[in-house]
């Protein structure tokens, strides 16, 4: 049974408890790429190991990247860096070496170290990506804008919102692409709804529901809402493409830690349109639903649905006023039309925003989800963790 949406991804080629066993001997603290040499990329199989040749960009323009990290979610990383950029993923890093067996045996052509000093010192690499505990975003983010690098962070991008305000404005007056990963956004079904969205089709929007609950793992550094929150609060973010005005949020914690394992988050953005979340890592079932609620219509988004993950439907209410013994009564009708499910393409949203990034990079654009993104999210991250400690008490954003 899956215990949360941390299930490995496939080709990672490891899962979290691989990745923790100990006794792995210690690498070299910089593994040498010699180790590849006479091996033709195109003929080496395993998980990761073969560049798309359909997508690898010709050399002299592709940006060189470092992957930080390599505990559950980095690897995905490197395994979507790798496949678009094949060896100019140049190396990697985790400051526990034994994570570096993991490069050697699936990766043979990637520098591994274990040093961060030795990435951040060399000029043949462009840009890191950052798939560390949340509290090491802001230091090791701080110290590649300061080096002169471009960065990709993990969701959340910080720990308070000083230090993502920090960190825009370091990569604005560096001239350095910074992005953060807010994976849901690269997600097709989501690309999807933003379509539906902007095209009208649901008219003004109302509410918005979402649920993202399983019995999930307990991280020991973040709350529920720091761990989960971020990827509902930006697929929203994305939708509705302004930022809320205030929130109220409430949490309890259940594992005598101290860490909120469940939460239910409540935005208020001044125009009639409210947005509810509710993340918790105590339910027995998986559900990550999102119901999008129109004036004209509704849309619903079940990423768990194999194929119709979203669905549109035509049904509401139409509000009649009539004149009924000098009294004015509201009368409800209600709609109910049609249900579709519109076709979403097969797309890893990893890799679409892993080839974001390197364009981004290449084409010195502004990344869809940029330092600003992240920003916003951390305000709201941060506000709705003293809401919660407030009981639930109203801030404004
Ligand atoms: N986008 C997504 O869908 C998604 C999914 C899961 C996790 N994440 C994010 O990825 C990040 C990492 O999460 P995880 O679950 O992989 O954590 P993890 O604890 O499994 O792995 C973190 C790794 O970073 C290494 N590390 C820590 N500090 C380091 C440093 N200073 N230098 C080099 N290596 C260092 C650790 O040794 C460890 O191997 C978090 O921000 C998390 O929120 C994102």
């Amino acid at each position: 049974m899956k215990l949360s949406d941390k299930a490995p991804k496939s080709g990672s080629g490891m899962t979290r408890e691989a990745t923790r066993e100990p006794g792995i001997a210690a690498l070299d603290r910089v593994r040498k790429p010699s180790r590849l040499k006479g091996l033709d990329a195109k003929t080496a199989t395993g998980p990761g190991r073969k560049p798309d040749d359909r997508t690898a960009i010709a050399a002299p323009t592709t940006p060189r990247v470092a992957v930080i990290g390599l505990g559950y979610w980095g690897p995905n990383l490197v395994r979507n860096f790798y496949s678009v950029l094949g060896e100019n993923l140049r190396a990697c890093c985790d400051r526990q070496s034994q994570r570096g067996q993991f490069i050697l045996q699936n990766y043979p052509g990637i520098r591994f170290t274990d040093d961060i000093e030795v990435i951040l010192g060399d000029p043949d690499i462009d840009a890191l990506a950052i798939a560390t505990p949340v509290d090491t975003h802001y230091p090791l983010a701080k110290a590649a804008l300061t080096a002169g690098k471009s960065v990709l962070v993990e969701k959340p991008m910080c720990s308070t919102a000083e230090q993502a305000e920090e960190l825009v404005d370091l990569a604005d007056r560096n001239g350095k692409v910074l992005m953060v990963d807010h994976t849901f956004v690269y997600n097709p079904a989501v690309r999807k709804m933003k379509e539906v969205v902007d095209s009208g089709q649901l008219g003004e929007l109302l509410f918005i529901d979402s649920i993202r609950i399983n019995l999930g793992i307990f991280q020991h550094d973040v709350n529920v809402v720091w761990d989960l929150a971020p990827h509902d609060l930006s697929i929203v973010q994305y939708l509705v493409g302004r930022a809320p005005r205030s929130l109220s949020a409430f949490g309890a914690a259940h594992a005598g830690n101290g860490i909120e394992s469940i939460a239910y988050i409540n935005l208020d953005f001044g125009d009639g349109l409210i947005a509810n979340f509710h993340v918790n890592w105590l339910s027995p079932v998986k559900i990550r639903h999102t119901v999008v609620g129109g004036r004209k219509r509704s849309l619903i988004y079940n990423d768990l649905d194999p194929i119709e993950k979203v669905k549109i439907y035509d049904r509401g209410i139409t509000v009649r006023h009539d004149d009924l013994e000098g009294r004015r009564r509201q009368l409800i009708e209600y709609r109910t039309g049609d249900i579709w499910a519109p076709h979403i393409a097969q797309q890893e949203p990893l890799r679409t925003m892993v080839t974001h990034f390197i364009d981004c990079l290449r084409e010195h654009k502004r990344p869809m989800t940029d330092g600003r993104a992240g920003l916003e999210i951390v305000r709201i991250l941060d506000a709705a963790q003293r809401s919660i400690k407030a009981q639930g008490g109203r801030i404004t954003l």
